[in-house]
């Protein structure tokens, strides 16, 4: 016999998600801005995975939610639409070309900046969509814009 009667606890998380949207919509929309703890989040559904970021460009702000996405060596990156900056989609790192002056019949190479936009665990249960709110511990540079466009309460629209 048994007397081990306890459930899985499964599902324990220590921070309360946020919820985002049904999961079939952002499929279609393939992205959703949101208010995670008042600040603005950007949820793309793209090539069948989920991701979340800052909303706002770490260079300057700029909306990231009407960005185009490009495969850049491999790694899915949002284009910046207000100074094409690229950010990759999993991790938040910037991009940028290297050119060497010693050959300039080279391909430029790809080169990471190191993370510059946060970016925010996105998890799907049960048909929808939650993301984790921030860890605040650690800074990135999207975070000056984040604040700034920090809203208290109510939905972003
Ligand atoms: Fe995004 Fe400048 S604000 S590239």
């Amino acid at each position: 016999d048994s007397h081990n009667s306890t459930k899985e606890a499964d599902k324990v998380e220590t921070d309360p998600l946020v919820y985002v949207g049904r999961e079939e919509d952002i499929k279609r929309s393939q992205r959703v801005i949101a208010s995670v703890n008042g600040r603005e989040v950007v949820v793309f559904y793209y090539e069948k995975k989920f991701y979340a970021l800052d909303s706002r460009c770490y260079h300057a702000g700029g909306p990231l939610q009407l960005a185009d996405i490009e495969d850049i060596n491999g790694q899915p990156c949002i284009i910046c639409p207000w100074h094409k900056y690229k950010i990759t989609l999993a991790t938040g790192e910037g991009l940028y070309q290297e050119v060497d002056p010693t050959e300039p019949s080279a391909t430029p190479k790809w080169k990471s900046k190191g993370v510059k936009q946060k970016i925010h665990r996105v998890i799907v249960d049960n048909g929808n969509v939650y993301v984790t709110p921030p860890d605040l511990s650690v800074s990135f540079d999207s975070d000056f814009y984040a604040d700034k466009y920090k809203k208290t309460g109510g939905s972003i629209e």
